[in-house]
């Protein structure tokens, strides 16, 4: 429904009976002053009208139907590509409690800059634009686990993927019911369009950009950007962000994590949470299809990014995927590396910053061993293979993506949805490490496990702005998106392990992979994807207590004996590489340790050094 907001006139439909979230949007609007407000109601008509509106707004072009059913391809401003994390706020009361891993501002200071101050940014922001009002639920509807967001946007682009990414609309606002409790997030392009003033294709701001989070109050105010996890705010600023402060505060975890099933030749299923930095390959493994001499076993997805997990009564920990779908990252995604992906996307999907083909269709690198003759690349320009050569020039950004709904995908696990969420087996930490870190170790307690996720190191990739393959220490995956002090996090990590124990249950193991050891060639010497599976197959033969492994230094790991080769030529030469723990490298892997610790040092628990020093000793046995 539209009203106009010249008087800033709110007009909830009916339906919307939650006091404070009224007051809220009003508020909103008499700050950035949109020429109208449309309450989104969730509905495929609604979702059809707004990409038919960016469709004729020349933002979105429709698909070949033939070929891509029912899909879109938007491209967006060259400065519009990826998640700014230099740009990225967490606004705690105090600077200790966002750490030295995040940015920080004063909230006073903050909020003058964007809400309160003379210039405020917001004032206006939405001025000649439509405010959504997009209600959604982070995890099942109703779920003990799950919690809803309220985010109003002058993004159509926010809109719709918010309806693919979540549970959106009207049945959201029936759970809030009158009093219920919800994240705030405001969200601008930072592109107020003057009377008269023509829009432009994809509107942002291209050089001031704020992605702002207040934990104290749980609200995410987001400015300049129109893209990916700067935009739908459901995603890495409140199932990540907010959340982990909320899990901190509640006795929960939420996690950069992905979450599968695996159910054996016998039958017997298991869930596994694995985290990984962006774009190392999550959504693949959620995808995973077990490679040939694997008959019976299959890999089921309950989600590819983000896990909320909760310790229930039992003592165990249920994980819940707070997602609704898929933002992924296309290039390199084809028949081979992740076959359940290519067919999740063949319809229904909104692809950014991929290339377009003649026929109508997408195409970005790596999707099929020959390129077309030419293609129109992300950035309008004709695109060649010669042009290509001569010019270095991609026919897709690097973080080029898709949004497509989480039932598009064969592979979606029979309780993805479930409000129970799924109980976890094990956990997996991995970066992208192309020496030193072996392909698998298991670790010898909850507390080692902590110390491998908190040291994890992995070499940047284009999902967020700045040099790429360049080693960082990325803890638990989350050294972009944990919302508080990072210290703090592991403590949270091991109290949630001590809490378990004190309470005589058990705790999940926990595994560090590396699928990227590379060879004197440069080469990847682990074929990866699908043969992952000999990988799962070890965790849940130790989970079963059948599959050994010898200790090294770091935990433990398996020997060429103890993995399943069937169906894959792969040497003890060539499985030495990428297991091997070597000395000279693990000494200066532990210098970069330290210098982690030394940058946590306000609240580092005495856990991590400890452990360290624990492996210095293995080490210079
Ligand atoms: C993502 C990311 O988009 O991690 O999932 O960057
Ligand atoms: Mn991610």
């Amino acid at each position: 429904m539209t009203t106009s907001a010249a008087a800033v006139q709110v007009n909830a439909p009916a339906y919307v009976q939650n006091t404070k979230l009224i007051a809220w949007v009003a508020e909103i609007a008499a700050l950035t002053q949109p020429k109208d407000i449309v309450w989104c109601d969730g509905s495929q008509d609604e979702y059809d009208r707004l990409c038919k509106l960016l469709v004729d707004a020349g933002s979105f072009k429709k698909l070949n139907p033939e070929l891509r059913p029912n899909s879109y391809l938007a491209v967006t401003d060259p400065s519009d590509v990826a998640r700014v994390e230099d740009r990225t706020f967490i606004c705690s009361e105090r600077k200790e409690d966002a750490g030295p891993t995040n940015n920080w501002c004063e909230p006073a200071e903050m909020r003058a800059k964007l809400q309160t101050g003379e210039a405020a940014l917001f004032k206006g922001a939405m001025k000649g634009r439509t405010m959504y009002v997009v209600p959604f639920s982070m995890g099942p509807l109703g779920s003990d686990i799950a919690h809803i967001g309220v985010e109003l946007s002058d993004s159509a682009y926010v809109a719709v993927n918010m309806k693919l990414m979540t549970r959106m609309g009207k049945g959201v606002l029936d759970v809030l019911g009158t009093d219920g409790d919800f994240v705030p997030c405001v969200h601008t392009v930072g592109a107020p369009l003057e009377a008269g003033q023509a829009d432009v294709k994809w509107p942002c701001n291209p050089t001031v950009k704020y992605i702002v989070h207040y934990p104290a109050t749980r609200e995410i105010w987001s400015y300049g950007s129109g893209y990916g996890g700067n935009a739908l705010l459901g995603k890495k600023c409140f199932a990540l962000r907010i959340a982990s402060t909320m899990g901190r505060e509640q006795g929960w975890l939420a996690e950069h994590m992905l979450l599968l099933g695996v159910t054996n030749p016998e039958g017997k299923k298991y869930h596994v949470a694995a985290a990984f930095p962006s774009a190392c390959g999550k959504t693949n493994f959620s995808m995973l299809i077990p490679p040939e001499g694997y008959a019976g076993w299959k890999v089921t997805t309950i989600g590819d990014d983000i896990a909320w997990i909760k310790p229930g009564a039992d003592g165990k920990l249920y994980a819940i995927n707070p997602e609704a779908g898929y933002f992924g990252v296309a290039p390199g995604t084809n028949d081979k590396t992740n076959h359940n992906c290519m067919l999740s996307v063949q319809r229904d999907a909104i692809f950014t910053n991929v290339a377009l083909t003649d026929d109508g269709d997408v195409w970005w690198e790596g999707m099929t061993d020959t390129a077309p003759a030419h293609l129109i690349d992300w950035q309008g320009k004709d695109w060649t293979p010669q042009i290509a050569k001569e010019t270095g020039a991609k026919a897709a950004h690097p973080n080029a993506r898709f949004t497509v709904p989480a039932t598009n995908n064969p592979a979606l696990d029979s309780e993805w949805d479930n409000p129970a969420g799924v109980a976890i087996d094990a956990f997996i930490f991995g970066g992208r490490r192309s020496t030193t870190v072996p392909l698998v170790t298991e670790a010898r307690d909850w507390t080692e496990g902590v110390y491998m996720a908190a040291t994890m190191g992995s070499e940047t990739t284009a999902a967020a702005f700045g040099a790429q393959g360049v080693v960082r220490r990325d803890p638990f995956a989350m050294l972009p998106f944990a919302g508080y002090n990072m210290a703090d996090y592991f403590q949270h990590w091991l109290d949630v392990g001590a809490k378990l124990q004190a309470a005589g249950h058990g705790v999940p193991p926990v595994y560090c992979v590396n699928w990227f050891r590379k060879g004197a060639d440069g080469k990847f010497v682990w074929p990866g994807y699908g043969d992952n599976m000999r990988v799962l197959e070890w965790m849940l033969g130790r989970i079963e207590g059948k599959a050994q492994g010898v200790e090294n230094a770091f935990g433990l790991s398996p020997r060429y004996e103890d993995l399943n080769w069937d169906g894959l030529d792969f040497s003890r030469e060539q499985f030495d590489s990428v297991i091997g723990v070597d000395t000279a490298s693990w000494t200066q892997e532990l210098k970069l340790h330290e210098e982690l610790f030394q940058q946590l040092s306000y609240h580092l628990p005495a856990e991590m050094p400890a452990t360290k020093a624990k492996i210095e000793q293995r080490l210079a046995a």
